[in-house]
């Protein structure tokens, strides 16, 4: 397969522009299959990840037209029947919120099981237990499809997530924007891309409260006018560039942010002693001091400390002199990286969900693979970072999150260029 190799020993150095929040963009896509008429959608990143879930619609029946790199067309009207079994279904973990927009549009949906990540397990109850609050009975066939069916419009419901779930309050506010009445969610995510969905969703006519908040109030309306919608910055890919400027003892300019959407991540950098300067709409972090302090990190929900940094990070820490700790309260195994970082060289030693950093070694070039896409980029970090070309492989978990890496480190002033695998290369006649 493709690698990736990255020259160490670099500052990073320059300006870097972010691109649409992907996981806004899997949401607000399949979202479109509630709207009554075409939508435009902007700042669409131009991941792999974001064309899997356009192609899914399309095999459903929807046009999806890519005005250009960053600009889709879709017309969901055509979609006739609400079932997505495919291959491409299996494919992303996303491929739930199909679920929730076929649902709300349906009041019956069949998806095949998410794929996603390999971090310990990634369960849907909360998903379905908002949908069975609505009318919704939900049966999974032979292991494979997850079916949720309702023999009449969904009605509003009072819903309390036992735990805070990205994914379920997103899912339980596409099936309830057409439901009939009020539908609560309490306890809901407050993360960034959860208010760009409602922002979307009332854009096209839905009457949503309190997004970004732990409570959401959805009044079900009939019907979605389509829209021209811009997606917000992609938070989790500024974060991995501020990472990566501090791991570099770089000074880059992040543009293109919402500098609130990364409080927690400036709040940890600052911590550390690397210098942040904020501008209405980029972030400028200077580490070229030199000393950073360890630090002990906590991954949370929003406005915590995003879990969808926690690799970045520890790559970043490994650079530091000193014991620094990183605690990921989100997901039950989210280290499988931290082998990879172990093999050059960095001290970590991983007891259930803390990881403890012992950092401030060289790193040493070696040949690691990315496993998964947080992790991948955290391989990037540490490479950049370390003596001698690394080779990274299973580079398609982070080419699914993140759009024209190669490019946007390259224009930072690193040495990093994919090695294309002959085996994949396919000769056309
Ligand atoms: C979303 O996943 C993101 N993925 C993840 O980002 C991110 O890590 C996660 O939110 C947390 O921020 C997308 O948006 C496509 P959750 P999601 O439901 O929705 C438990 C990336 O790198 N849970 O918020 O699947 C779950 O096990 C990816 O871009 C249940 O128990 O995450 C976890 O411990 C990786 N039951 C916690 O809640 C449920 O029904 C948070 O999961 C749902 C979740």
């Amino acid at each position: 397969m493709d690698k990736f190799i990255v020259k160490g020993g670099c500052h990073l150095n320059g300006e870097v522009s972010i691109s649409g929040a992907k996981n806004a963009a899997l949401a607000i896509i399949p979202a479109v299959i509630l709207c009554d008429e075409p939508c435009r959608i902007e700042n669409v990143p131009n991941i792999s990840d974001v064309r899997l879930i356009g192609k899914i619609l399309c095999e459903m029946g929807a046009n999806v037209t890519r005005v250009s790199k960053n600009v889709l067309d879709i017309d969901a009207r055509n979609i006739k029947y609400p079932v997505a079994v495919s291959n491409s279904v299996r494919g992303m973990r996303a491929s739930y919120y199909l679920l929730g927009a076929l649902l709300g549009k349906f009041h019956k949906a069949s998806v095949a099981m998410p794929g996603g990540c390999n971090f310990g397990v990634r369960p849907i109850d909360q998903h379905l237990k908002g949908f069975a609050a609505m009318g919704g009975k939900s049966q999974t066939l032979n292991g494979a499809i997850v079916e949720v069916s309702s023999d009449r419009k969904l009605h509003g419901a009072h819903i309390y997530l036992d735990v805070v779930s990205v994914g379920a309050t997103m899912n339980i506010m596409l099936a309830a924007v057409k439901a009939e009445g009020l539908t609560v969610i309490e306890n809901a995510a407050k993360e960034p891309h959860i208010v760009d969905l409602a922002n979307f969703l009332n854009s096209m006519g839905a009457n949503i409260r309190g997004a970004g908040t732990d409570v959401i109030k959805v009044r079900g309306v009939n019907y979605l006018k389509g829209v021209t919608y811009s997606i917000i910055p992609d938070q989790i890919e500024a974060g991995t560039y501020m990472a990566a400027a501090a791991a570099t003892r770089g000074k880059v300019l992040v543009k293109n942010v919402i500098p609130k959407h990364l409080d927690s991540i400036t709040a940890k950098l600052s911590e550390m002693g690397v210098e942040i300067t904020e501008y209405d709409e980029a972030v400028l972090v200077d580490a070229t001091q030199g000393n950073l302090r360890v630090c002990n990190i906590k991954t949370m929900p929003h406005p915590g400390f995003p879990t969808d940094c926690q690799p970045q990070f520890a790559a970043l820490l490994a650079t530091v002199d000193g014991t620094s700790t990183i605690k990921e309260s989100v997901w039950d195994n989210r280290y499988q990286y931290v082998g990879e970082l172990v093999r050059m060289g960095a001290n970590i030693t991983v007891e259930g969900r803390i990881a403890i950093i012992e950092g401030g070694e060289l790193l040493n070039s070696a040949p690691v693979k990315a496993t998964d896409l947080r992790a991948g980029a955290a391989l990037i970090i540490a490479a950049l970072c370390a003596d001698g070309d690394t080779e990274i492989s299973n580079i398609e978990y982070i080419e699914r999150g993140y759009e024209e890496v190669v490019e946007k480190f390259r224009s930072l002033g690193a040495d990093i260029r994919k090695k294309f695998d002959p085996e994949t290369v396919v000769v056309t006649a």
